[in-house]
């Protein structure tokens, strides 16, 4: 029976209702039109949601609204009509539950009603706090379930078996189950490990692991799951060789593996008209050039290579991934110049090549038509950066800053013009003379860390020594020739470093009333 068929014979029904029947006939005639929740769903819904406590002290953020204040025994007997409860239009059965960031806290386990919804195909219990439970086995009676999603939600230990049985997976989000005060994953995948899951689930669309306590090498088999189109599996203890397969998955748009320290691998084999948007391999052991075939990732959005071990020069076909927002590959062995056509990735909003070891020269004047840009990062690398033509620009609109060791001569005349830094690093340059008395002017309602140190700067303006920014934290002035005295930090300030510098005379007594400075070396003052 095709929709339409079902439409025209529920007006045909309604219609011969409307002319005969009796009020009790036509609550049926309704029922049957769209059939309302099955009574022993409902009961097992109410009785699932007083398992829990939720109040506003049990949210995760104050904006959650648990989503169970209109699940009720009175007044709306329809469960179907509840939010987060999904029903299929024709039987009437409980398909989905959505209660992501309800305020749900509390131990759950195979007794839960929930395992009753035996139609269940998708199920979101993310941001909530099930205080340390075991996955419950019983999830494996919900045998139609095509979504899983229990990310961030304080479950606990070994994944049990019967996860495998749940083969019509498309999207499994078992990631960030951790304590991340004390540093430590609180789900395991050991027996069954990832292997068994990837070879039982192989309709696997979108898969999430992160912070999962796997601890192994990663199947191969994952290169053979021809769905996938994301696979986010950061920090997971991964080691051993990176699968080559996995890049040539032909719909992969999102691939993370960030933080699996003992992973290793090479950049290698993409395909042409390869769909990744996101590919994020950070804190990991790849190694050799970024290869030519890179430069099929025309979608690519977000570039993340930071903290590996790659060498060779930065390719300047780099310049026609002009979707690009995030460009990371600092901390790298990446040797060579930076190659000035990157002025048309005018989509940045993150871009850092910091601790390399690149050479040669960049003009600033190169990053200013990139009006989204936010952290420039160059620091710790062979450069030369040049600032003097960049004048007053007031675009982008930087946040982070980063020009420490970057043979920088005179402080750049465009930080005037900036009103949103929050870190400005300078660090290590040939500053020489006075720091400018605008230089406190700068981003003064944002900025938080000033780092100056190690340049050849001898003082003050003398008429302006009270420091007026209201979030500055960090200010870092040692290693210089200052002579005079010392500018007063604002209230906010808890690190002050000024060791090694040519200061005299009194200490001002104003600095006792600074109420968080935790350190300020004095050392030679
Ligand atoms: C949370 O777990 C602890 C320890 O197992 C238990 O004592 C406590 O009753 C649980 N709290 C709730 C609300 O389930
Ligand atoms: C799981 O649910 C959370 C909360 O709704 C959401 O942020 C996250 O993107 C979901 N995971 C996947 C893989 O869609
Ligand atoms: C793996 O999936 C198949 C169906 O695809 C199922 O028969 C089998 O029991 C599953 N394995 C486990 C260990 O559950
Ligand atoms: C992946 O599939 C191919 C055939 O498509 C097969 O030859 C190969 O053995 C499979 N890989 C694994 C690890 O099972
Ligand atoms: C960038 O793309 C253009 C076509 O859009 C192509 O002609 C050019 O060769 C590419 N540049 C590099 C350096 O690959
Ligand atoms: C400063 O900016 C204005 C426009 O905002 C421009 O007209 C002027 O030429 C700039 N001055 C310098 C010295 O770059
Ligand atoms: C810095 O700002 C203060 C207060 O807004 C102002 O009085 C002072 O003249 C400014 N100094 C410079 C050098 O711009």
């Amino acid at each position: 029976m095709s929709i339409f068929d079902g439409i025209f014979r529920g007006y045909a029904v309604l219609i011969a209702a409307f002319v005969v029947l009796a009020e009790t006939e036509w609550e049926f005639i309704i029922k049957f039109w769209r059939p309302l929740c099955h009574k022993d769903e409902h009961t097992a819904l109410l009785q699932f949601k007083q398992s829990f406590i939720v109040d506003k002290s049990t949210c995760f953020e104050p904006s959650d609204l648990p989503k169970t204040t209109s699940w009720k025994e009175e007044g709306a007997e329809d469960c179907c009509s509840w939010d987060g409860v999904e029903c299929d239009e024709k039987s009437g059965h409980v398909i989905g539950v959505d209660l992501s960031s309800s305020c749900l806290y509390g131990s759950i386990n195979s007794t839960s009603t929930l395992f009753h919804l035996s139609q269940l195909q998708m199920l979101n219990l993310a941001f909530n706090d099930f205080n340390y439970s075991r996955i419950p086995s019983a999830l494996g009676h919900l045998s139609r379930l095509t979504h899983l999603n229990l990310s961030y939600s304080f479950l606990y230990g070994q994944v049990p078996s019967e996860i495998l049985q749940l083969s019509n997976l498309v999207l499994l989000d078992l990631s960030r189950n951790a304590d991340f005060s004390a540093e430590i994953e609180l789900l395991k995948l050991d027996k069954p490990d990832v292997s068994s899951l990837v070879h039982n689930l192989t309709k696997l669309e979108h898969l999430r692991l992160s912070y999962v306590d796997i601890n192994s090498e990663v199947p191969a088999f994952l290169g053979n799951l021809s769905s996938l189109t994301s696979l986010t599996l950061k920090y997971c203890g991964l080691y051993g060789k990176f699968p080559k397969a996995v890049f040539s998955l032909p719909n992969l748009q999102i691939l993370k593996f960030d933080g699996n320290q003992r992973l290793s691998g090479f950049l290698h084999e993409f395909h042409s008209g390869c769909p990744l948007k996101v590919f994020s391999l950070s804190q990991m052991e790849f190694r050799g050039q970024i290869p030519p075939s890179l430069q099929n990732m025309t979608q690519l959005n977000r570039l993340d290579l930071g903290d590996n071990r790659l060498t060779g020069q930065l390719p300047s076909w780099f310049a026609n991934f002009t979707q690009l927002a995030m460009l990371d590959i600092s901390s790298n062995f990446l040797t060579g110049a930076v190659p000035p056509s990157f002025s048309r990735l005018r989509n940045l909003e993150f871009f850092s090549l910091a601790i390399n070891e690149l050479s040669g020269t960049v003009d600033i004047d190169m990053f200013l038509g990139m009006k989204y840009l936010a952290s420039l990062q160059l620091q710790y690398n062979k450069l030369t950066v040049l600032t003097r033509s960049a004048h007053n620009a007031s675009i982008p609109k930087l946040e982070i800053l980063g020009l420490d060791f970057c043979y920088v001569f005179i402080f750049p005349d465009f930080l005037r013009y900036q009103h949103s830094l929050i870190n400005l690093g300078l660090r290590g340059n040939h500053l020489s003379g006075q720091v400018p008395s605008w230089l406190w002017n700068t981003s003064m309602a944002t900025v938080e860390s000033i780092d100056i140190s190690h340049n050849n700067l001898i003082g003050f303006d003398q008429s302006q020594l009270v420091i007026p920014g209201v979030s500055l934290r960090f200010l870092d002035l040692s290693f210089n020739m200052l002579k005079g005295t010392l500018p007063i930090p604002p209230p906010s300030i808890i690190m002050y470093d000024i060791p090694n510098n040519e200061l005299s005379g009194q200490v001002s007594p104003s600095f006792c009333n600074l109420p968080s400075l935790q350190l300020a070396c004095f050392h030679n003052v």
